[in-house]
């Protein structure tokens, strides 16, 4: 639990309020406001959250104006380049790189959970065919809960432990059988010699028919997504899923919920927006009209993949992930394909507009992503559910550490009321 480095002063009338001023290790100081409506009958106003801190955290952190991603205090770059997903959700979870014996013991942990109850074969048919992959993944990660309830007794560590390698080791099975039912194709089950982004691929590529030998390009360039998507501080669906646990919900609803989050386009959905746009523009002579089309302000067009609430310089995910495109692309001999080519020319022009220069947008990691994983095979509809298995790490991650906070409390925000003030019911015949 931090403690004050200082007090700030906060003058409301005639009244002067102590503030309470923490230091966190990076980053700007942080007021604690937390005795402020007891003390002076306020409140603080922050929609969007765009100035709140709303944990205290050990396990991510971002400077936006560098361009700075760390896990653990490790730079993203750095895992990106000599690290492995597996080893990263170690890292996430527990807060330091494992040792060999370590990450031996975590990866058969997990390796021997992947395989979901026969049960929820028969869920997944409860679903139309042509259901979104994500809209069965929040049902499906949902219904966890009502499949392994031996594990959802948030109080005891065990349980949450336990929980934590079942999501871990579930969510890549449960968002390739999404993907297989979606185009009518049997599931796949995983086989537990293959790494944790091979054994994902094949359970999406591979029939009865015939197996799918995965090339280690492709192998490695699905765990770089997953390395570079797998935590992010305190965003939109990390937030949800905190909020959903502080009233001491299950972990598997919880992640339910942050699902739900990051399906939207402002967050993971981006991705598929974003490929979707590529697609719409079409040729590169019809850049220029949706450049105008982001920068007009009565058209709520917005460039897909590009700007990004905290990282004010540019995406340290996008840069790794932009050397991961090239080389798959390379690997799969793609160069001459449209989409391709409207994305690079986008990028350039929009970095050298001065609409976009001035207010810092830049592409994000979500703009490369999609042409990493529509090269791979992927439809578009399967990119956020790739992300919501390589974020899951990270959501469970936060949410235990949110469980064991000793300050938790229940998420309860207040608000500014604008609404009518107390006024007297008249029956409808007086009306
Ligand atoms: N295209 C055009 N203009 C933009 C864009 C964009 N992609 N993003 C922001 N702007 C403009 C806004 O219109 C606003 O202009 P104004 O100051 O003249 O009103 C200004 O830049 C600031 O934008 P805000 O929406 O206030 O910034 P915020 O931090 O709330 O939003 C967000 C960040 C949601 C990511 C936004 O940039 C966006 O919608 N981007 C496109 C969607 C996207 O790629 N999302 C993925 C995010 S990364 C992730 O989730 C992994």
């Amino acid at each position: 639990m931090s403690t004050p480095t200082r007090i700030a002063k906060l003058t409301l009338d005639d009244k002067t309020y102590d503030v309470p001023v923490m230091s966190p290790t990076a980053g700007p100081d942080v007021l604690d406001i937390r005795k402020l409506y007891a003390q002076a009958d306020v409140f603080t106003f922050d929609p969007g959250f765009t100035s709140t801190a709303s944990c205290e955290s050990t396990i991510t952190y971002i400077d936006g104006d560098k361009g700075e991603l760390l896990y653990r205090g490790y730079p993203i770059e750095q895992l990106a380049e000599q690290s492995h997903h597996l080893e990263v959700c170690y890292l996430l979870l527990y807060g330091e790189l494992p040792t060999a014996a370590q990450l031996q013991d975590f990866e058969n942990r997990v390796t021997r959970h992947t395989m979901v109850h026969e049960q929820m074969h028969n869920f997944f048919r409860g679903f139309r065919r042509d259901a979104h992959p994500m809209a069965t993944m929040v049902g499906v990660v949902g219904a966890m809960s009502a499949f392994y309830h031996d594990s959802t007794d948030v109080n005891d560590p065990w349980h949450r432990e336990v929980s934590a390698i079942r999501m871990i080791a579930k969510i890549p099975t449960i968002a390739a059988m999404a993907y297989k039912y979606s185009i009518g194709q049997p599931f796949v089950y995983p086989k537990n010699e293959l790494s944790y982004s091979a054994n994902f691929l094949r359970m999406c590529f591979a029939v009865p028919a015939e197996d799918y030998v995965v090339n280690p390009i492709l192998e490695k360039a699905m765990d770089r997504i997953m390395m570079l998507h797998a935590d992010h501080e305190q965003n939109a669906s990390t937030s949800t899923v905190r909020l959903a646990g502080s009233s001491g919900a299950n972990p598997f609803a919880c992640i339910a919920a942050g699902i739900a989050c990051l399906w939207g386009p402002a967050h993971g959905g981006a991705n598929q927006a974003c490929l979707e746009m590529l697609r719409e523009i079409g040729t590169v002579d019809r850049i220029p009209e949706f450049i105008a089309r982001a920068k007009d302000k009565n058209d709520p067009f917005r460039l897909m993949g590009f700007g990004h609430r905290v990282y004010k310089n540019f995406d340290p995910r996008a840069k790794v992930m932009k050397e991961s495109a090239d080389e798959v692309l390379n690997l799969l001999g793609i160069h001459d394909n449209e989409t391709l080519k409207v994305a690079k020319e986008l990028e350039r022009i929009a970095l050298e507009d001065p609409y976009f220069v001035e207010k810092k947008l830049y592409p994000n990691v979500d703009f490369y992503s999609g042409i990493i994983l529509e090269a791979m095979g992927f439809p578009t509809s399967m990119f956020t559910p790739i992300f919501a298995l390589s974020r899951a790490v990270g959501w469970i991650a936060q949410w235990k550490e949110m469980i064991s906070d000793p300050a938790g409390k229940i998420g309860r925000p207040r608000q500014l009321y604008i609404g009518a003030a107390a006024r007297d019911y008249t029956p409808v015949s007086a009306r």
